[in-house]
């Protein structure tokens, strides 16, 4: 898919330093119990025919979704990195379409999925291009949208892997209520990496679009 925005941030996701994410995150079997976990805390009662994961790297959080749904739910995903993405194709899950583009642009129709939703995927989109993304995953969103992400009161860069630019916490749960009036919260809490270690102290908010 042809995709006119592109950003620093993303130039980095799509080349070395996103690749090195992508080895340093493989799956390994032990990390199924805590990310179906974290899965059935945040969205584990709900009904849902389709999800889409806008940033799913190599597309953990879908074999979590798969066996938590046990393979019922119709998944997608877009992934910019393509190393990430190759590996995502490779799971033996039920998904329905994956493409190879960023989040800017989803290549979906209005309210054409049941829930979208991000994971440690708006920490790395540069402020000003934060209302862009979220207005996309709100559009693609037949009901439901959800994202768990680094907590902070005030928006506030911090380094990541030696860099700037490319890690920024703020409180998303008011962004987004702020910026898409038609969503309500369902619920809220913490996924705490003492208890779910592959979770990385993440702030999860789960809205409805009414
Ligand atoms: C920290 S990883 C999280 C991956 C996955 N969501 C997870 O929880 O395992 C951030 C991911 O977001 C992707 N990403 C970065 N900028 C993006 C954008 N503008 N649109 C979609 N994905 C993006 C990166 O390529 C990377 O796969």
């Amino acid at each position: 898919m042809e995709q006119k925005k592109t950003t620093r941030q993303l130039g980095e996701w799509g080349a070395q330093f996103g690749n090195d994410y992508v080895d340093r995150n493989d799956f390994a079997e032990w990390k199924l119990a805590p990310g179906v976990e974290g899965f059935r805390r945040m969205i584990g009662g709900l009904e849902l025919d389709s999800i889409i994961e806008v940033g799913s790297n190599i597309g953990l959080n879908l074999v979590f979704l798969d066996a938590l749904f046990g393979g019922k739910v119709r998944l997608h995903a877009v992934e910019p990195n393509k190393k990430a993405y190759d590996r995502l194709l490779t799971h033996k899950i039920n998904l329905a379409k994956a493409w190879n583009c960023n989040g800017f642009q989803l290549p979906m129709a209005d309210a054409s999925v049941d829930l979208a939703f991000t994971n440690g995927v708006l920490i790395h989109i540069a402020p000003d291009d934060l209302g862009p993304i979220t207005d996309e995953i709100v559009r693609v969103s037949k009901r439901y949208v959800l994202c768990s992400e680094y907590f902070s009161h005030t928006p506030e860069g911090k380094p990541y892997h030696g860099q700037d630019g490319l890690l920024f916490k703020r409180d998303f749960g008011s962004f987004y209520l702020d910026r898409h009036p038609q969503l309500k919260v369902v619920d809220y809490g913490f996924l705490w990496q003492r208890e779910l270690e592959i979770f990385d102290d993440l702030n999860w908010w789960l809205f409805e679009k009414v």
